[in-house]
């Protein structure tokens, strides 16, 4: 259609019409056989019959059929049949699950990431879905907030907006009509990582400069990127909910950012307005949030229930609905929905493309790639198959390991490591016990009372995990190399998941040291969704390796990197603090007037821990060894428009062959406001074949030098700066140089 035509069919709509062209739903309402919201799941929402046949979107239905269904149902009592759109959470893949988006953003690897974007369009465009709410790029420093395991870009505003840009674009493509392409709607805007003392959903209050320059680049090179939507987050900003809050909304996103697509809310966080007492009822929450921008609600009914009232007192606010519906209209018209309804729902292509032996095995390879390894002493990794294995823990056969946001995921095609070992091994060479539960009764019922459900009770608890640890122990006995799988069960991260405590459950360090009393080479396989506290438990190990919640093809992908097929290359994007308490902790902050630099009691320290993280930003291992030196600035001064190029040698001193993953930090040494004592400025993934030495080159210009100075322009100081490039952030080389303007 036409914009014109858009126009025309917006003056053809009733306000009721409109108005419901804000309101999204879960859909399952529409499969039901007698549709009556007002006792159906939709009760709470307080739509009548009338209005939901008028609504605009639909949360989280897929599948050709059920969409099919949908759209059916619903055009044939719409008046104007204008389609509906089909919004989901396709976060780490449909049926297909990737690993989570914190492990995919450790691939440190933009192809991979576009791989698996693409794939996972492609699975749920053809399964009906229009618009993804991904990608998911809240700066996350906290690793006590359970979101952490949805952000691609961890601590790192500069990895974010590289990924953020490759998502957007693989998801929507050049035509948003064509088969595999989706509408990205980049969330939580914003800052919604930076909920103190990492609990979700609180308060979020920075200063402006911070802001902007950590908070914002990411959402910002998404919707630079095209992404079609936004969605609110549920916090405050600097006093005032996300959700309604005018200098975010309108000020940032419209006018300086420039977007002209949709704004959509979280889920029911329009009415959440009320709670954080910014809004006094619904109609003032319904006026806050129209005034703010918000353009469609999701899963509250303060548009449905108070729009229409607010529209006849106020001619602005229908002026303002109009716009609203009119960027409504124009995404469904990009989808070419009003050509065909029903997008690209496809069931033959469905059977045909969904979960094929190729995208399975692509996925494994990419899986591979998000792998860190944090420890390898005595290259007790890959393993020596000669030796006699044994595998323990709650994840040695265990297939639940896709993530909380993996609802879509087809499980039946997860594999656990003991499957996949069976096939590499004899008998007599493998050994297996599971050692103890992922969690004990009391934290499963934490998790399960959250969610509502029926609790569990195990009978003589305790005397069953003292016997099977003592089994473990009898079986790793008669071992040569202990291999432990360990980690967080998938449901302590994700929404509403934050914990004080992160480190592994009490019944699986039990299960460690026990096990180190046998004194055998141990390797530890980490699966969680944030990074832990680790310090109580690494020294036992030999080798650990960070697998995250790998997805479908986790399994196999594992298996192949310990027996060494595959080389690990991921690096991590989140600091491993010591502990909890040591929260927030990123490797771009501040110096303080008291830094660390000598042993004296009034420096900013811990008295009972070091200050700096336990694994780095950037760190992560590889079987190869690789050498960093050479360090060279092709010249020490810039100007404005000069460019430096810095070239460094890197070198594999080992037999394998293998991908590194080489860093750039700049630190500007003085400002008009404090800088970081580095920012990751650049990162190239290179593969190097058994001792082979490159030379890797950068470049850096004037736009790397800029940040939000003391007026909150954006410009480059001149000074001294100094360039640090290296294998993760901390051991690095330096040089320095000057920029004179
Ligand atoms: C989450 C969003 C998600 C939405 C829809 C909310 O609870 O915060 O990330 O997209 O639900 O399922």
């Amino acid at each position: 259609m036409k914009d014109k035509d858009l126009i025309n069919l917006l003056n053809q709509m009733t306000l009721d019409e409109k108005i419901g062209q804000m309101v999204q739903v879960a859909g399952d309402i529409f499969l039901e056989d007698t549709i009556d919201v007002s006792t159906g799941p939709l009760k709470n929402l307080g739509l009548s019959n009338e209005m939901l046949y008028n609504v605009g979107s639909i949360l989280n239905v897929m599948g050709a059929e059920r969409v099919k269904k949908v759209q059916d149902e619903y055009l044939s009592k719409s008046r104007l049949k204008i389609p509906l759109l089909f919004m989901d959470d396709v976060i780490n893949g449909y049926k297909i699950a990737f690993p989570i988006p914190i492990a995919q953003g450790c691939s440190w690897n933009v192809e991979t990431i576009k791989e698996m974007t693409k794939i996972s369009a492609m699975e749920s465009n053809i399964a009906g879905a229009n618009v993804n709410f991904s990608p998911m790029v809240d700066l996350s420093r906290d690793a006590r907030w359970g979101r952490v395991m949805e952000s691609i870009e961890g601590e790192d505003p500069y990895l974010g907006q590289v990924y953020a840009k490759a998502m957007v674009e693989a998801y929507q493509g050049k035509d948003l009509s064509e088969l595999g392409n989706i509408a990205s709607c980049v969330k939580h805007i914003a800052a919604y990582g930076a909920v103190e003392a990492g609990r979700d959903y609180n308060t979020v209050d920075m200063s402006e400069r911070e802001f902007r320059q950590y908070y914002l680049p990411s959402y910002k090179a998404a919707i630079e990127s095209g992404a079609e939507m936004i969605m609110t987050s549920f916090n405050i900003v600097n006093g005032i909910p996300a959700t309604i809050n005018k200098w975010l909304i309108q000020d940032i996103i419209r006018n300086e950012l420039n977007f002209k697509g949709i704004v959509i809310s979280d889920y029911g966080a329009i009415e959440e307005t009320i709670a954080h007492g910014a809004s006094k009822d619904e109609k003032q929450a319904a006026l806050n949030a129209i005034n703010a921008g918000v353009d469609i609600e999701m899963m509250s009914s303060m548009y449905s229930n108070n729009l229409k009232e607010l529209c006849l007192e106020n001619k602005e606010i229908e002026e303002k609905v109009n716009e609203s519906v009119l960027r409504i209209l124009r995404l469904k018209n990009k989808l070419g929905l009003f050509e065909n309804p029903y997008g690209n729902i496809d069931k033959q292509k469905e059977d045909i493309y969904i979960m094929n032996k190729d995208n399975l095995e692509r996925a494994k390879k990419l899986t591979q790639e998000t792998f860190v390894m944090l420890k390898n002493e005595n290259n007790i990794l890959p393993l020596d198959t000669n030796k006699k294995i044994a595998l323990i823990g709650p994840y040695a056969d265990n297939s639940a390991i896709t993530g909380s946001w993996s609802m879509f995921s087809d499980r039946t095609k997860n594999k656990t490591i003991l499957d996949m070992f069976k096939e590499r091994m004899t008998n007599e060479k493998l050994l297996y016990s599971k050692g103890t539960e992922i969690l004990r009764e009391e934290k499963i019922n934490e998790i399960l009372r959250a969610d509502g459900l029926p609790l569990i009770h195990v009978e003589n608890e305790k005397e069953k995990e003292e016997l099977s640890i003592k089994e473990a122990f009898e079986t790793a006995k008669e071992a040569e190399i202990i291999i432990l799988l360990l980690g967080e069960h998938y449901r302590q991260s994700g929404e509403a998941c934050s914990r004080s405590n992160i480190s592994l459950p009490e019944n699986q360090i039990k299960l460690i040291n026990e096990l180190h009393r046998l004194n055998k080479p141990m390797i530890m396989i980490l699966f969680n969704g944030r990074p832990l506290q680790l310090n109580n438990v690494a020294d036992k190990f030999d080798g650990i390796l960070e697998v995250w919640f790998p997805g479908t093809t986790g399994a196999r992908a594992i298996t192949e990197v310990l027996f060494g097929d595959v080389n690990p290359s991921g690096k991590l994007t989140m600091s491993f603090p010591q502990n909890a308490g040591q929260c927030p902790i990123y490797y771009n902050h501040y110096n303080t007037g008291r830094p660390l630099l000598r042993d004296f009691r009034y420096m900013s320290r811990y008295q009972d821990i070091p200050t700096e993280s336990f694994y780095s930003f950037g760190y992560g291992l590889s079987y190869c060894n690789f050498k960093y030196e050479n360090l060279k600035l092709d010249k020490n001064k810039m100007t404005e428009e000069d460019i430096i190029t810095v070239t460094i040698d890197v070198e594999n001193q080992s037999a394998y062959e293998g991908y590194e993953v080489i860093q750039l930090y700049i630190q500007d040494l003085f400002g008009s406001v404090v800088r970081p004592v580095k920012e990751l400025k650049g990162f190239k993934k290179e593969f190097f074949k058994p001792f082979e030495k490159r030379q890797i080159k950068f470049e850096i210009d004037i736009e790397m030098l800029k940040f939000w100075n003391q007026d909150l322009e954006y410009i480059a100081e001149e000074g001294d700066f100094k360039v640090y490039v290296g294998g993760n952030s901390v051991n690095v080389l330096e040089e320095t140089f000057k920029l004179n303007r």
